[in-house]
């Protein structure tokens, strides 16, 4: 076998602004009894003016970068649904602020899977021997896409940032990304939505209606979707991988929803102390959710060298996607 990518460095960035849910019964009609109920979260983390995705995901490749004693790198991947603008992409501007201007850097539109593939897409470049190293980043500012009158996607909604620095290295080395399972149904693309302010609204000739620029979901179906899609892609990346369930120490799936994790976990046949989750202090953070997870149970000292850990994904597309790697050892920050 040739070469892969080797985690060397992560690093997570969230906005200092909490909102409890305690905040959010004062100005709509939810409680925190409902949210905690139906997500497991009691609060998330939201930028202020001044703050943006470019922003968050700067700290956090920075911070990866950091651990990583690394200066430079070939290659950058932001994984998110919220770009600083249209266009450009984030990722050279974020490059640039980090020092690694002539860098190679793109975004990576897949929504919550989007991690998992900007994951895949490095892995495979160092693989090929076209990267030697790259950070890659899972970022949003997610609340600047909601309405904020819709109480049922600004429960779940958080802002933040994470980020893995790799380089290349050796299947058997520990913290070595091993393999993929990616997938798509675009037929599922309106239960995850930003309908209006694209190109097919442009062309329309038609202004976007009222609330068009804003994202939509229909939660039930997603729900439904998501625990299928994650258990199925899951399973077959452990295939791929030769591991039993019983030798994941660490499922780390995308941090949706309390009640999908625990889904999901279940259907898979993983203990809930192996299943990793932040989600009650910083909810759904989109793209950045896998990578903020394992930032912050690295800090926490639960991620342990050796350790075998399984990523899962869902999101909008439909879009999912499963990787399995080994921890390696990291020095302290
Ligand atoms: N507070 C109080 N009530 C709320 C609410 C909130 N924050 N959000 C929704 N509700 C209401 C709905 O309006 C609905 O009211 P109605 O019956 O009067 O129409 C009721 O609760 C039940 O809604 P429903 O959608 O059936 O609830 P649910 O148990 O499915 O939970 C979600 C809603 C959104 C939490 C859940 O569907 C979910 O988590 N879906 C997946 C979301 C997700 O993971 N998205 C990202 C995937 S990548």
């Amino acid at each position: 076998m040739g070469p892969t990518a080797v985690v060397t460095g992560v690093g997570g960035a969230l906005p200092p602004r909490v909102v409890t849910n305690h905040e959010l019964a004062q100005r709509l009609d939810t409680s925190d009894e409902w949210i905690r109920t139906r997500t497991g979260i009691r609060q998330r983390h939201v930028v202020e003016a001044g703050t943006s995705t470019g922003d968050l995901a700067t700290e956090a490749g920075s911070r990866a970068m950091k651990q990583a004693g690394l200066d430079s790198v070939d290659l950058v991947v932001v994984a998110t649904t919220t770009p600083d603008r249209l266009c450009p992409a984030t990722a050279p501007t974020v490059a640039s602020r980090m020092g690694l201007v002539g860098a190679s850097a793109f975004d990576v539109s897949a929504v919550c899977s989007g991690f998992v593939y900007a994951l895949q897409t490095a892995t495979t470049a160092i693989a090929a021997g076209t990267a030697e190293s790259a950070v890659v980043i899972g970022a949003e500012s997610f609340s600047t896409l909601l309405d904020p009158e819709d109480r049922s996607t600004v429960a779940i909604f958080g802002d933040g940032a994470g980020a893995l620095a790799l380089r290349a290295g050796d299947r058997s080395e520990d913290g070595a990304v091993l393999d993929f399972d990616t997938g798509s149904d675009g037929s599922l693309r309106d239960l995850i939505t930003v309908p209006g302010g694209g190109a097919e609204q442009r062309a329309s000739g038609r202004p976007p209606a009222i609330g068009d620029t804003y994202f939509r979901m229909e939660g039930q179906p997603v729900f439904k979707h998501a625990v299928r899609q994650m258990s199925e892609t899951s399973l077959k990346v452990l295939g791929t991988s030769g591991w039993a369930v019983e030798e994941v120490d660490w499922f780390v799936g995308h941090q949706a929803n309390m009640r999908i994790l625990r889904a999901v976990a279940g259907r898979l046949g993983i203990d809930s102390d192996r299943a990793v989750s932040n989600i009650e202090r910083v909810g759904n953070t989109a793209a950045a959710s896998i990578p903020l997870a394992l930032s912050d149970s690295a800090a926490e000292g639960r991620l342990g060298r050796g350790d075998r850990v399984l990523l899962a994904a869902f999101g909008g597309g439909a879009t999912w996607g499963a990787a399995t790697l080994t921890w390696p050892e990291l020095p302290p920050l």
